[in-house]
C-alpha cells in the first residue's frame, strides 16, 4: 500500500491531536485513503518538552528540514498566527507540498493569495479546522448548498467566549475566572486576546462570508466588539429578561451587498442559539430552498479540531492516490478563488 509522508508544523493542543488520531486511526485512514499515513517529522521551538513522541517522530526546530524534505507530500501547519505561518506555507506550496492548516487568522487575511500559490503549484491548501473546530461547516457550505442561494450564516463561532458566558450565567464565575479555565482547558488562543475581543470570531465570519457569498472582507470592513467589558452582573441581568447573551457573528445579504458584524448578543431563551453552552458552536445557515438549517459541535480543543484537520488530510490523500493513477480531482479550496474586489 502505497505511504504518505507528512511533515507537522506545531505541537501543541491541535498538533498533539493530530498525531494521536493519525495513530489511533491507522486502519480506518487506510480504508478510506488506499494509503497509509506516516508524520514522519514535527517542526517545534523546544524538543525536550516532547520527549514522548521522540521515539516515533523525528522533531526538528529547522523549518527547512520539512519544507525542503522531498519526501513529504503534505505539510500541516498548526503554529497559527500570521507570520512566520505565511511564509513557511508559501514554501512548501512553492516546494509542490500539499498544505493543510487550521490558521484562521492567516486565511482570512491572504486566503485567495494563498489560494492561488497552491493552484499554480497543482497543489491542495485545504483549511476546514480554520473555522468552528469540529463542525464540518466549510464542506458543508460547498457540498450541500452549491446550487441554493445563502442568504444568511450566524452563529457562535469562538468556544472560549461562548465557555467564558456559560460559565457567567450558569455558575456566577467572574469574566477573569471563566477565561483561565477556557485557557487551561486548551480552548483560547496562545494569546486570548483574538478570543475576547471578537476577533477571532471575526476572522472565521471572514471565512464564512467568503464561502457563502464570495466577498473578500477585511477586519475594517465591518464591526467587531468582543465580551472582554461584560460583567457577570450584565450577563445576570439579561437572564432577568428572558435572554442569555452570546458572541453572535452574522453574515447577511441586504440589498446593496452583505451586512456583518460580531457582537455580543441578547438571544432569546428559546432560540436554538441560546441553547449552545460551553466550548460548543453553532452555525446557522440559511438557504432561499432549504429555509434555516443549524450545524452543532465542539467549537475549540485537540481533538474536535484534529478530527477537521484528519478530514483534510485524508481528502488531499485521496486525491494523491487519484494522481498516481492518472486521475485528477480538485479539493474544494483549490477551486475557490474570489473574484477581484473591483469586479
Ligand atoms: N480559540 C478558538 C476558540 C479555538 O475558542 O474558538 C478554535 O478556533
Amino acid at each position: 500500500m502505497k505511504k504518505i509522508e507528512v511533515g507537522l508544523l506545531g505541537l501543541g493542543t491541535v498538533g498533539s491531536g493530530v498525531l494521536q488520531m493519525i495513530r489511533n486511526n491507522e486502519d480506518k485512514v487506510a480504508n478510506v485513503t488506499g494509503s497509509t499515513l506516516e508524520v514522519k517529522k514535527v517542526l517545534v521551538k523546544h524538543p525536550e518538552r516532547h520527549q514522548d513522541v521522540q521515539q516515533t517522530v523525528k522533531l526538528t526546530t529547522e523549518i527547512n528540514d520539512i519544507v525542503n524534505d522531498p519526501d513529504l507530500q503534505i505539510v500541516v501547519e498548526l503554529i497559527g498566527g500570521i507570520h512566520p505561518a505565511k511564509e513557511y506555507i508559501e514554501t512548501a506550496l512553492r516546494n509542490h507540498k500539499n498544505v493543510v492548516t487550521a490558521n484562521k487568522d492567516l486565511i482570512a487575511t491572504y486566503g485567495p493569495e494563498l489560494v492561488k500559490l497552491a493552484h499554480d503549484n497543482h497543489c491542495d491548501l485545504m483549511y476546514e479546522a480554520s473555522v468552528a473546530g469540529g463542525i464540518p461547516i466549510l464542506r458543508t457550505i460547498t457540498n450541500s448548498f452549491s446550487a441554493d442561494k445563502i442568504t444568511e450564516v450566524k452563529g457562535i463561532v469562538n468556544g472560549t467566549t461562548n465557555y467564558i458566558l456559560t460559565q457567567m450565567g450558569q455558575r456566577g464565575w467572574s469574566y477573569e475566572q471563566a477565561l483561565t479555565e477556557a485557557q487551561k482547558l486548551g480552548f483560547a488562543e496562545a494569546d486570548p486576546t483574538n478570543d475576547v475581543t471578537g476577533k477571532d470570531a471575526a476572522y472565521k465570519m471572514i471565512i464564512l462570508s467568503q464561502f457563502a457569498f464570495g466577498t473578500q472582507l477585511g477586519l475594517n470592513d465591518f464591526a467587531v466588539t468582543g465580551i472582554d467589558n461584560l460583567s457577570a452582573f450584565d450577563v445576570h441581568q439579561a437572564s432577568q429578561f428572558g435572554y442569555v447573551i452570546k458572541l453572535v457573528g452574522i453574515a447577511r445579504v441586504i440589498e446593496d451587498g452583505v451586512f456583518v458584524e460580531v457582537a455580543p448578543t441578547l438571544v432569546p431563551n428559546d432560540h436554538p442559539l441560546a441553547t449552545i453552552n460551553n466550548e460548543y458552536n453553532a452555525v446557522m445557515v440559511t438557504g432561499q430552498a432549504v429555509g434555516d438549517t443549524l450545524f452543532y459541535g465542539p467549537g475549540a480543543g485537540g481533538l474536535p479540531t484534529a478530527n477537521s484537520v484528519l478530514s483534510d488530510i485524508t481528502s488531499v490523500t485521496k486525491n494523491l492516490v487519484l494522481k498516481t493513477n492518472g486521475n485528477f480531482f480538485n479539493n474544494y479550496q483549490r477551486r475557490y478563488i474570489p473574484a477581484p474586489a473591483d469586479e
